[in-house]
């Protein structure tokens, strides 16, 4: 039955090859910085192929995801691109999609539905991500007990829930590296400020060693509050964190942040080329298309990589 219907959406497809495509993109909203520059590179990918790109801010919120999408598939678009707020939740609207032959891509955060429920999902190993921080921190620690504090990404989406995984399993079997905090920031700059605030607070007294926060903005946020608490972020406290914002190249250069992994904002030139793949003769993508995750540090002349990113729309 899945078959029949793929087959069939494929058929549609290739018949609206010829004219220009409609696609509706439900963003998750502008929670940071990594987030405004998927959003412009999404809509300049889309002008540059002539793709007409209908686009619903979520402002954070999966009904509001859940509502565009059914509109979306009310205006009968040729594809759907949909940067999932969480992981669960999405059976039934993925289903109406399929069912209208709508063929969906997910960018950069996963769903536990199933795969059939998706044409691909483009996006980096969230678990990897996070093992790549952890491993910085297992190689460029100081000596001795190492106490960690974390801020997570918004609760329940896939980020968060996968780069805290693949940090612990870097960390796993170094004794000494203990995670004493750690709470959601929500992936916003005000988020990592205020969370930060409260375990300088609550460990008053005791030694943080080092920062992991889930993304850059959070990141950003923590090392105004340790500057504010009259410490030295990148020194007193190490500082990890993944995006590779060009903010975070500054307080790299600056000395107040210590290594970033990078994920690239540029989720839908991927995503439209399966699309047009897709359009012009059915064919199928692979089911994840996995992008870079490169680490980068103080010693990768952050000055350099600032200026590269500054204009991307971050
Ligand atoms: O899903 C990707 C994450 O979402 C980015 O790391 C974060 O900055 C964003 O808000």
């Amino acid at each position: 039955m899945m078959k029949t219907l793929l087959t069939s959406a494929a058929i549609t497809a290739c018949a609206f090859a010829a004219s220009a495509q409609t696609v509706g993109f439900s963003q998750i909203g502008s929670e940071s910085g990594w987030r405004a520059a998927e959003t412009t590179l999404t809509r300049q990918q889309a002008e540059e192929r002539g793709i007409d790109l209908r686009f619903s801010d979520a402002q954070q919120r999966q009904e509001n995801q859940i509502a565009a999408i059914r509109s979306f598939v009310a205006q009968g678009v040729d594809a759907i691109l949909l940067a999932p707020v969480v992981a669960t939740g999405w059976d039934s609207v993925l289903e109406e999609a399929k069912e209208a032959e709508i063929p969906v891509v997910l960018l950069d955060r996963r769903v536990d539905s199933s795969d059939d429920l998706y044409l691909t999902a483009v996006g980096s190993d969230l678990v990897h991500e996070g093992s790549v921080a952890g491993q910085w921190l297992v190689d460029n620690k100081p000596e001795g007990t190492c106490r960690v504090v974390e801020l997570q990404g918004t609760t329940g989406s896939s980020p968060a829930i996968d780069r805290a995984t693949g940090f612990r399993n870097a960390i796993e079997g170094n004794a000494d590296i203990e995670i004493v905090r750690s709470q959601t920031g929500d992936f916003t700059r005000t988020g990592g400020k205020e969370v930060m605030e409260s375990f300088l607070q609550a460990e008053a007294g005791n030694e943080i060693c080092a920062l992991y926060a889930h993304n850059d903005d959070m990141a950003l946020g923590a090392i105004q509050a340790i500057k504010e608490a009259g410490m030295d972020p990148g020194d007193d406290i190490l500082i990890v964190s993944i995006d590779a914002v060009p903010d975070i190249f500054q307080a790299m250069a600056d000395g107040d942040a210590n290594a970033t992994v990078e994920l690239t904002p540029n989720m839908a030139g991927p995503a439209f080329d399966a699309l047009e793949a897709y359009w012009a003769d059915g064919t199928e993508p692979e089911k994840f298309i996995q992008t870079e995750s490169k680490l980068y540090t103080q010693s990768d002349d952050p000055m350099a990589e600032y200026e590269a990113r500054k204009d991307l729309g971050y």
